[in-house]
Protein backbone atom coordinates (compact mmCIF):
# COMPACT_ATOMS: atom_id res chain seq x y z
CA UNK A 1 0.00 0.00 0.00
CA UNK A 2 1.59 3.42 -0.73
CA UNK A 3 0.21 6.53 -1.35
CA UNK A 4 2.39 8.41 -4.31
CA UNK A 5 0.48 11.83 -4.19
CA UNK A 6 -2.07 13.92 -2.35
CA UNK A 7 -3.71 16.86 -3.88
CA UNK A 8 -5.74 18.86 -1.42
CA UNK A 9 -7.71 22.52 -1.55
CA UNK A 10 -9.52 24.59 1.15
CA UNK A 11 -8.95 21.36 3.63
CA UNK A 12 -8.73 22.96 7.09
CA UNK A 13 -5.37 25.04 6.85
CA UNK A 14 -3.77 23.26 4.66
CA UNK A 15 -2.34 25.45 0.97
CA UNK A 16 -3.88 24.27 -2.14
CA UNK A 17 -0.77 21.88 -3.07
CA UNK A 18 -0.07 18.62 -4.47
CA UNK A 19 2.52 16.45 -2.65
CA UNK A 20 4.29 13.61 -3.19
CA UNK A 21 5.71 11.22 -1.18
CA UNK A 22 8.19 8.42 -0.73
CA UNK A 23 7.23 5.08 -0.80
CA UNK A 24 9.60 4.38 2.72
CA UNK A 25 9.54 6.74 4.98
CA UNK A 26 8.25 10.15 4.68
CA UNK A 27 9.29 12.86 7.93
CA UNK A 28 6.85 15.57 8.20
CA UNK A 29 8.68 18.02 10.14
CA UNK A 30 7.69 21.96 11.42
CA UNK A 31 6.83 23.89 14.00
CA UNK A 32 3.44 23.59 16.15
CA UNK A 33 0.23 24.34 14.14
CA UNK A 34 1.62 24.16 10.64
CA UNK A 35 -0.59 21.01 9.38
CA UNK A 36 1.71 18.28 10.34
CA UNK A 37 -1.07 16.63 11.80
CA UNK A 38 -4.06 17.52 9.41
CA UNK A 39 -1.58 16.29 6.05
CA UNK A 40 -1.91 13.00 7.94
CA UNK A 41 -5.68 12.95 8.28
CA UNK A 42 -5.93 14.05 4.99
CA UNK A 43 -4.06 10.87 4.08
CA UNK A 44 -5.97 8.85 6.42
CA UNK A 45 -9.36 10.25 5.23
CA UNK A 46 -8.57 8.00 2.07
CA UNK A 47 -9.17 4.69 4.22
CA UNK A 48 -12.55 5.21 4.72
CA UNK A 49 -13.02 8.32 4.11
CA UNK A 50 -13.48 8.83 7.97
CA UNK A 51 -12.06 11.86 9.78
CA UNK A 52 -9.99 10.32 13.07
CA UNK A 53 -9.94 14.11 14.80
CA UNK A 54 -13.80 14.83 13.45
CA UNK A 55 -17.23 13.52 13.07
CA UNK A 56 -19.12 16.75 10.80
CA UNK A 57 -17.39 16.94 7.56
CA UNK A 58 -18.23 20.69 8.35
CA UNK A 59 -15.10 21.38 10.60
CA UNK A 60 -12.47 19.77 7.81
CA UNK A 61 -13.53 22.59 5.21
CA UNK A 62 -11.32 25.88 5.85
CA UNK A 63 -12.40 28.43 7.89
CA UNK A 64 -14.78 30.75 5.47
CA UNK A 65 -14.35 28.70 2.93
CA UNK A 66 -17.61 26.58 0.79
CA UNK A 67 -15.46 23.29 -0.52
CA UNK A 68 -13.20 21.21 0.29
CA UNK A 69 -10.90 18.66 -1.79
CA UNK A 70 -9.05 15.96 -1.01
CA UNK A 71 -7.87 13.84 -3.72
CA UNK A 72 -4.78 11.10 -3.28
CA UNK A 73 -3.30 8.77 -6.09
CA UNK A 74 -2.88 5.76 -4.28
CA UNK A 75 -1.11 2.02 -4.44
CA UNK A 76 -3.91 -0.59 -3.68
CA UNK A 77 -4.71 -4.41 -3.94
CA UNK A 78 -2.09 -3.88 -6.57
CA UNK A 79 -2.97 -1.63 -9.16
CA UNK A 80 -2.76 2.71 -9.49
CA UNK A 81 -6.00 4.53 -7.82
CA UNK A 82 -7.45 7.56 -7.50
CA UNK A 83 -9.80 8.13 -4.63
CA UNK A 84 -11.49 11.36 -4.64
CA UNK A 85 -13.82 13.31 -1.46
CA UNK A 86 -15.64 16.67 -2.35
CA UNK A 87 -16.70 18.08 1.06
CA UNK A 88 -19.27 20.81 0.81
CA UNK A 89 -21.15 23.18 3.43
CA UNK A 90 -24.73 22.46 3.25
CA UNK A 91 -24.61 19.49 0.60
CA UNK A 92 -23.62 15.87 0.82
CA UNK A 93 -20.06 14.66 0.51
CA UNK A 94 -19.16 13.38 -2.83
CA UNK A 95 -16.70 10.72 -3.36
CA UNK A 96 -14.87 9.16 -6.13
CA UNK A 97 -13.28 6.04 -6.93
CA UNK A 98 -11.26 5.68 -10.21
CA UNK A 99 -13.46 8.36 -11.41
CA UNK A 100 -16.35 6.08 -10.69
CA UNK A 101 -19.09 7.65 -8.28
CA UNK A 102 -19.61 5.71 -4.94
CA UNK A 103 -21.15 6.46 -1.76
CA UNK A 104 -18.53 5.86 1.75
CA UNK A 105 -19.55 2.24 2.15
CA UNK A 106 -18.89 1.26 -1.76
CA UNK A 107 -15.49 2.24 -1.63
CA UNK A 108 -13.09 -1.07 -1.34
CA UNK A 109 -10.38 -2.26 -1.83
CA UNK A 110 -9.17 1.09 -1.22
CA UNK A 111 -5.85 2.49 0.64
CA UNK A 112 -5.16 0.65 4.40
CA UNK A 113 -3.61 2.41 7.30
CA UNK A 114 -3.25 1.82 10.78
CA UNK A 115 -2.54 5.44 12.77
CA UNK A 116 -0.07 5.87 15.77
CA UNK A 117 -1.34 8.61 17.54
CA UNK A 118 0.22 10.10 21.25
CA UNK A 119 -3.84 9.10 22.78
CA UNK A 120 -2.72 5.67 21.75
CA UNK A 121 0.02 5.57 24.38
CA UNK A 122 -2.93 6.10 26.83
CA UNK A 123 -4.66 3.05 25.08
CA UNK A 124 -4.34 0.25 28.00
CA UNK A 125 -5.59 2.17 31.09
CA UNK A 126 -7.31 4.99 29.04
CA UNK A 127 -11.15 4.50 28.90
CA UNK A 128 -12.63 1.58 26.76
CA UNK A 129 -14.43 4.13 23.98
CA UNK A 130 -10.37 3.80 23.01
CA UNK A 131 -10.42 -0.27 22.76
CA UNK A 132 -13.33 0.03 20.81
CA UNK A 133 -11.93 2.68 18.08
CA UNK A 134 -9.26 0.92 17.77
CA UNK A 135 -11.60 -2.49 16.63
CA UNK A 136 -13.85 -0.43 15.11
CA UNK A 137 -10.92 1.91 12.80
CA UNK A 138 -9.48 -1.51 11.86
CA UNK A 139 -12.75 -4.06 11.12
CA UNK A 140 -14.15 -0.99 9.06
CA UNK A 141 -10.93 -1.17 6.57
CA UNK A 142 -10.87 -5.04 6.08
CA UNK A 143 -14.82 -5.66 6.06
CA UNK A 144 -17.02 -4.00 3.66
CA UNK A 145 -20.28 -2.79 5.08
CA UNK A 146 -18.76 -2.40 8.66
CA UNK A 147 -18.63 1.03 8.89
CA UNK A 148 -21.97 1.34 7.64
CA UNK A 149 -23.27 -1.05 10.42
CA UNK A 150 -21.65 1.00 12.93
CA UNK A 151 -22.86 3.92 11.50
CA UNK A 152 -26.64 2.49 11.52
CA UNK A 153 -25.86 1.26 15.45
CA UNK A 154 -25.10 4.38 16.64
CA UNK A 155 -28.07 5.99 14.85
CA UNK A 156 -30.46 3.65 16.72
CA UNK A 157 -28.66 3.85 19.82
CA UNK A 158 -29.08 7.52 19.75
CA UNK A 159 -33.08 7.13 19.09
CA UNK A 160 -32.98 4.53 22.09
CA UNK A 161 -31.60 7.34 24.30
CA UNK A 162 -33.44 10.02 23.46
CA UNK A 163 -36.71 7.65 24.11
CA UNK A 164 -35.13 6.82 27.35
CA UNK A 165 -34.67 10.45 28.72
CA UNK A 166 -37.85 12.16 27.44
CA UNK A 167 -40.45 9.53 27.77
CA UNK A 168 -41.25 11.00 31.41
CA UNK A 169 -42.35 14.15 29.78
CA UNK A 170 -43.67 12.50 26.42
CA UNK A 171 -45.41 8.97 26.94
CA UNK A 172 -46.87 8.37 23.55
CA UNK A 173 -42.52 7.93 22.59
CA UNK A 174 -42.50 4.43 24.75
CA UNK A 175 -44.48 3.08 21.46
CA UNK A 176 -41.34 2.32 19.17
CA UNK A 177 -39.40 1.26 22.20
CA UNK A 178 -39.50 -2.32 22.12
CA UNK A 179 -38.84 -2.18 18.26
CA UNK A 180 -35.55 -0.17 19.18
CA UNK A 181 -34.04 -2.36 21.71
CA UNK A 182 -34.78 -5.70 19.38
CA UNK A 183 -32.85 -3.83 16.71
CA UNK A 184 -30.44 -2.60 18.44
CA UNK A 185 -29.73 -6.33 20.23
CA UNK A 186 -29.76 -7.64 16.64
CA UNK A 187 -27.35 -5.07 15.33
CA UNK A 188 -24.91 -5.98 18.80
CA UNK A 189 -25.11 -9.36 17.64
CA UNK A 190 -23.46 -8.56 14.36
CA UNK A 191 -21.33 -6.37 15.60
CA UNK A 192 -19.93 -8.66 18.55
CA UNK A 193 -19.36 -11.40 15.39
CA UNK A 194 -16.97 -8.99 13.83
CA UNK A 195 -15.41 -7.82 17.04
CA UNK A 196 -14.40 -11.49 18.27
CA UNK A 197 -12.87 -12.56 15.77
CA UNK A 198 -10.68 -9.65 14.91
CA UNK A 199 -9.85 -9.70 18.94
CA UNK A 200 -8.67 -13.16 18.65
CA UNK A 201 -6.53 -12.62 15.90
CA UNK A 202 -5.28 -9.00 17.22
CA UNK A 203 -4.35 -11.24 20.56
CA UNK A 204 -2.71 -13.79 18.61
CA UNK A 205 0.12 -11.21 17.09
CA UNK A 206 0.23 -8.70 20.06
CA UNK A 207 1.65 -11.63 22.99
CA UNK A 208 4.52 -12.56 21.07
CA UNK A 209 5.28 -8.48 20.12
CA UNK A 210 5.01 -7.73 23.20
CA UNK A 211 7.70 -10.84 24.79
CA UNK A 212 9.81 -9.59 22.27
CA UNK A 213 9.14 -6.02 23.71
CA UNK A 214 9.22 -6.48 27.31
CA UNK A 215 13.11 -8.81 26.88
CA UNK A 216 11.24 -12.29 26.73
CA UNK A 217 9.76 -11.78 30.31
CA UNK A 218 6.02 -10.45 29.65
CA UNK A 219 2.79 -12.18 28.75
CA UNK A 220 0.21 -10.29 27.32
CA UNK A 221 -3.54 -11.64 27.31
CA UNK A 222 -6.01 -9.67 25.69
CA UNK A 223 -9.56 -11.00 25.70
CA UNK A 224 -12.84 -9.60 23.94
CA UNK A 225 -15.63 -8.33 26.26
CA UNK A 226 -18.72 -8.05 25.49
CA UNK A 227 -22.83 -8.47 26.73
CA UNK A 228 -22.44 -10.71 30.08
CA UNK A 229 -25.24 -13.31 29.50
CA UNK A 230 -23.25 -13.56 25.73
CA UNK A 231 -21.25 -17.13 26.22
CA UNK A 232 -19.60 -17.78 22.67
CA UNK A 233 -19.16 -14.51 21.12
CA UNK A 234 -18.26 -16.22 17.39
CA UNK A 235 -21.52 -18.17 17.57
CA UNK A 236 -24.49 -17.45 15.18
CA UNK A 237 -25.57 -14.17 14.80
CA UNK A 238 -29.24 -15.81 16.27
CA UNK A 239 -27.63 -17.42 18.88
CA UNK A 240 -25.72 -14.55 20.10
CA UNK A 241 -29.08 -12.66 19.91
CA UNK A 242 -31.09 -14.72 21.84
CA UNK A 243 -28.82 -14.26 24.45
CA UNK A 244 -28.56 -10.81 24.17
CA UNK A 245 -32.32 -10.41 24.20
CA UNK A 246 -32.10 -12.59 27.42
CA UNK A 247 -30.26 -9.51 29.19
CA UNK A 248 -32.48 -7.04 27.35
CA UNK A 249 -35.58 -8.37 29.25
CA UNK A 250 -33.92 -8.57 32.25
CA UNK A 251 -32.76 -5.17 32.22
CA UNK A 252 -35.85 -2.77 30.74
CA UNK A 253 -37.30 -1.53 33.67
CA UNK A 254 -33.47 -0.44 34.54
CA UNK A 255 -33.52 1.46 31.14
CA UNK A 256 -36.14 3.33 31.99
CA UNK A 257 -35.65 4.23 35.07
CA UNK A 258 -31.91 5.39 34.87
CA UNK A 259 -32.24 7.04 31.04
CA UNK A 260 -29.50 5.03 29.82
CA UNK A 261 -29.11 1.81 27.33
CA UNK A 262 -28.04 -0.26 29.59
CA UNK A 263 -27.58 -3.33 27.00
CA UNK A 264 -25.79 -3.50 23.79
CA UNK A 265 -22.38 -3.68 21.83
CA UNK A 266 -21.80 -0.03 23.08
CA UNK A 267 -20.17 -1.22 26.19
CA UNK A 268 -17.85 -3.42 24.77
CA UNK A 269 -14.21 -3.77 25.92
CA UNK A 270 -10.82 -5.60 25.47
CA UNK A 271 -9.39 -6.73 28.49
CA UNK A 272 -5.66 -7.05 28.25
CA UNK A 273 -3.65 -8.73 31.15
CA UNK A 274 0.49 -8.89 31.50
CA UNK A 275 0.81 -11.82 33.68
CA UNK A 276 -2.66 -12.43 34.80
CA UNK A 277 -2.69 -8.93 36.39
CA UNK A 278 -5.31 -6.54 34.48
CA UNK A 279 -3.34 -4.15 32.57
CA UNK A 280 -6.07 -1.81 32.83
CA UNK A 281 -5.94 -1.25 36.59
CA UNK A 282 -2.49 -2.22 37.83
CA UNK A 283 0.10 -1.85 34.44
CA UNK A 284 3.02 0.92 35.25
CA UNK A 285 2.85 3.58 32.91
CA UNK A 286 6.22 1.92 30.98
CA UNK A 287 4.27 -1.20 31.04
CA UNK A 288 0.95 0.37 29.56
CA UNK A 289 2.85 1.66 26.53
CA UNK A 290 4.75 -1.25 26.04
CA UNK A 291 1.04 -2.84 25.54
CA UNK A 292 -0.05 -0.23 23.50
CA UNK A 293 2.81 -0.18 20.89
CA UNK A 294 2.43 -4.58 20.76
CA UNK A 295 -1.43 -3.56 20.24
CA UNK A 296 -0.63 -1.16 17.38
CA UNK A 297 2.08 -2.88 16.07
CA UNK A 298 0.03 -6.07 16.16
CA UNK A 299 -2.98 -4.26 14.10
CA UNK A 300 -0.07 -3.26 11.50
CA UNK A 301 0.66 -7.11 11.15
CA UNK A 302 -2.83 -8.26 10.71
CA UNK A 303 -3.60 -6.11 7.99
CA UNK A 304 -1.06 -7.28 6.31
CA UNK A 305 -1.73 -11.05 6.61
CA UNK A 306 -5.08 -9.87 5.68
CA UNK A 307 -4.30 -8.17 2.57
CA UNK A 308 -0.78 -8.94 1.68
CA UNK A 309 0.74 -5.71 1.35
CA UNK A 310 1.48 -3.34 4.25
CA UNK A 311 -0.67 -0.57 5.16
CA UNK A 312 0.70 2.48 5.64
CA UNK A 313 1.54 3.50 8.65
CA UNK A 314 0.79 7.24 10.09
CA UNK A 315 2.77 8.17 13.02
CA UNK A 316 1.28 11.35 14.65
CA UNK A 317 4.11 12.84 17.35
CA UNK A 318 4.58 9.44 18.68
CA UNK A 319 8.48 9.10 18.38
CA UNK A 320 9.43 11.65 20.44
CA UNK A 321 7.16 10.50 23.29
CA UNK A 322 8.83 7.67 23.67
CA UNK A 323 12.42 6.60 25.20
CA UNK A 324 15.13 5.21 22.96
CA UNK A 325 14.45 1.79 23.20
CA UNK A 326 10.97 2.25 22.58
CA UNK A 327 11.68 4.18 18.95
CA UNK A 328 14.28 1.65 18.14
CA UNK A 329 11.56 -1.03 18.27
CA UNK A 330 9.36 0.76 16.76
CA UNK A 331 11.72 2.07 13.88
CA UNK A 332 12.74 -1.89 13.72
CA UNK A 333 9.50 -3.34 13.06
CA UNK A 334 7.89 -0.89 10.37
CA UNK A 335 10.19 -1.50 7.62
CA UNK A 336 8.70 -3.11 4.52
CA UNK A 337 6.33 -0.31 4.06
CA UNK A 338 5.12 3.13 3.63
CA UNK A 339 5.23 5.28 6.73
CA UNK A 340 4.15 9.17 7.35
CA UNK A 341 5.66 10.25 10.30
CA UNK A 342 5.22 13.64 11.67
CA UNK A 343 7.75 15.47 14.12
CA UNK A 344 8.65 18.93 15.76
CA UNK A 345 12.33 18.35 16.45
CA UNK A 346 15.05 18.00 14.04
CA UNK A 347 16.94 15.85 15.85
CA UNK A 348 14.71 13.23 15.97
CA UNK A 349 14.40 14.03 11.71
CA UNK A 350 17.82 13.05 11.84
CA UNK A 351 18.08 9.97 13.65
CA UNK A 352 15.37 8.64 10.94
CA UNK A 353 18.20 8.18 8.62
CA UNK A 354 17.08 8.16 5.13
CA UNK A 355 13.59 9.43 4.61
CA UNK A 356 12.26 12.09 2.62
CA UNK A 357 12.08 15.11 4.87
CA UNK A 358 8.90 17.41 4.09
CA UNK A 359 9.39 20.72 5.66
CA UNK A 360 5.81 22.35 6.58
CA UNK A 361 5.14 25.93 6.83
CA UNK A 362 1.59 27.56 7.04
CA UNK A 363 0.00 25.15 5.76
CA UNK A 364 2.26 24.15 2.76
CA UNK A 365 5.23 21.63 2.33
CA UNK A 366 8.13 23.39 1.35
N1 LIG B 1 -11.28 24.03 9.40
C1 LIG B 1 -10.15 24.70 9.59
N2 LIG B 1 -9.81 25.74 8.80
C2 LIG B 1 -8.65 26.43 8.99
N3 LIG B 1 -7.75 26.12 9.95
C3 LIG B 1 -8.03 25.09 10.75
C4 LIG B 1 -9.22 24.31 10.61
N4 LIG B 1 -9.21 23.35 11.55
C5 LIG B 1 -8.07 23.51 12.25
N5 LIG B 1 -7.35 24.55 11.78
C6 LIG B 1 -6.08 25.07 12.29
O1 LIG B 1 -5.07 24.13 12.08
C7 LIG B 1 -4.04 24.30 13.06
C8 LIG B 1 -3.60 22.98 13.60
O2 LIG B 1 -3.08 22.19 12.56
P1 LIG B 1 -2.34 20.82 12.88
O3 LIG B 1 -2.29 20.06 11.61
O4 LIG B 1 -2.99 20.16 14.05
O5 LIG B 1 -0.92 21.33 13.28
P2 LIG B 1 0.40 20.53 13.71
O6 LIG B 1 0.11 19.09 13.70
O7 LIG B 1 1.45 20.95 12.71
O8 LIG B 1 0.73 21.04 15.08
C9 LIG B 1 -4.64 25.16 14.15
O9 LIG B 1 -4.03 26.41 14.11
C10 LIG B 1 -6.10 25.24 13.79
O10 LIG B 1 -6.66 26.48 14.12
MG1 LIG C 1 0.07 17.74 15.32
Amino acid sequence: MEIVSLKTENFRLLAAQTVEFSPEVNVISGANAQGKTTLLEAAYLLTGLRSFRSRYDRELISFGGQEALVDGQVQAAGRLQRIELRLSRGRTRLIRQNGVRRSSSEVTESLKAVLFSPEDLGLVRGPASGRRKLLDSAISQLRPGYGALLADYARLYENKLRILRDWREKPSLLDPLEEFSRSLCLYSARLIRYRASFAARLAALAGPIHREFSGGGEKLEIRYETVSTVTDPTASEKAILEEILQRQEALSRAELESGQCLVGAHKDDLAITVDGADARTFASQGQARTAALSLKLAERELFLEETGEAPVLLLDDVLSELDPFRQEFVLNRIGGGQTLITCCDEATVSRLTGGRVLRMEKGRVV
